[in-house]
């Protein structure tokens, strides 16, 4: 079955399961707004890409794995979008959980998400116990302080911001976890899969700038010019944006040289080429072939 269909399975299972009575209809609904229609799912899919290359010889807890994953990143756009927050109208060309719902759900819908990848964590341990409670520390970490999400939205409030802290805790640390769980959902040790998930991340960021400076909202499916907006710093204004592609390119070249040894270590760069195209801006890609000579 396609990592997509898996992982799309194994999140509305668990928002089924979330909405089942006597829940609260508003909020039930809210549950299902927030995960469709979904985005890249892009750090699920890593998280697959890991698992296969390991073997994947347990796939319901990569599923419970990917799902897990997604579900916390979901919740995160949702807390992200919040008027407290980036006030943001749209995410994933529709209105934000707040605007359709109003701020009391939508803090209910992200709290009850978290909740929910860690419960779909715990149900997933009758397949292997240990395996589950290591894919929960690692998610934990990469969620809370201080080295996940939470950390990374919490720079946002410093006078003074380590850039690179900053980076790795906001973006990274999902990568990070995208990588580790995929190992450890197929019974591998989770520390040598660090480094190919922040430097993932490490590009995503780059490639998220691009995205920010070079789009327009209604392609995007969200507002843009944030960066610019909120005075964060952003590749694109340091590098330009030839400079920042490069940077993007110089990255992942960097992310492939780290994959640890596995049988599907192959797969895997291919894997990482596949999302490096993906990321390039479609406007540089679509300049880039017409540029090219015929036959060339
Ligand atoms: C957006 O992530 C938030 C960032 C961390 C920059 P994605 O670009 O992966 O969002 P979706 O899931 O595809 O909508
Ligand atoms: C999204 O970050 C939320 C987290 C990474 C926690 P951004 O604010 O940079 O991304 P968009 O533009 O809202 O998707
Ligand atoms: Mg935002």
């Amino acid at each position: 079955m396609p990592f997509a269909t898996r992982i799309d399975h194994a999140i509305l299972t668990a928002i089924k399961h979330g909405q089942a009575a006597p829940s609260p209809g508003k909020l039930a609904s809210a549950l299902h707004y927030a995960v469709t229609p979904g985005g890249a799912r892009i750090r699920p899919i890593i998280l697959m890409s890991v698992a296969a290359a390991c073997g994947d010889d347990c796939p319901p807890l990569a599923d419970a794995a990917g799902a897990a994953l997604e579900l916390i990143h979901c919740a995160s756009l949702v807390h992200d979008d919040l008027p407290s927050f980036d006030n943001a109208d749209t995410r994933r060309g529709k209105p934000t959980v707040h605007r359709a719902y109003g701020e009391p759900l939508a803090v209910l819908t992200g709290d009850s998400l978290i909740i929910m990848a860690f419960e779909v964590l715990a149900k997933a341990a009758v397949h292997d116990p240990m395996r589950a409670v290591e894919l929960i520390r690692i998610l934990a970490t990469r969620t809370g302080m201080p080295n996940g999400i939470c950390a990374g939205q919490g720079w946002e409030s410093e006078d003074k911001i380590d850039l690179r802290a900053y980076h790795r805790a906001k973006t990274g640390a999902l990568f990070i976890a995208a990588t580790q769980m995929g190992a450890v959902a197929a019974g591998q040790d989770a520390e040598q899969w660090e480094d190919l998930g922040a430097r993932i991340g490490e590009a995503f960021q780059v490639a998220d700038d691009l995205r920010d400076a070079l789009y327009d909202a209604d392609t995007l499916g969200k507002p843009v010019g944030q960066d610019d907006l909120h005075g964060r710093p952003n590749a694109v204004t340091e590098l330009g944006v030839a400079g920042a592609i490069d940077r993007m390119k110089d990255i992942l070249g960097g992310a492939i040289s780290s994959i640890p040894r596995c049988p599907g270590e192959a797969m895997l760069a291919k894997m990482v080429n596949a999302q490096a195209e993906a990321l390039t801006p479609m406007q540089w890609r679509a300049n880039r072939n017409a540029s090219k000579i015929p036959g060339e």
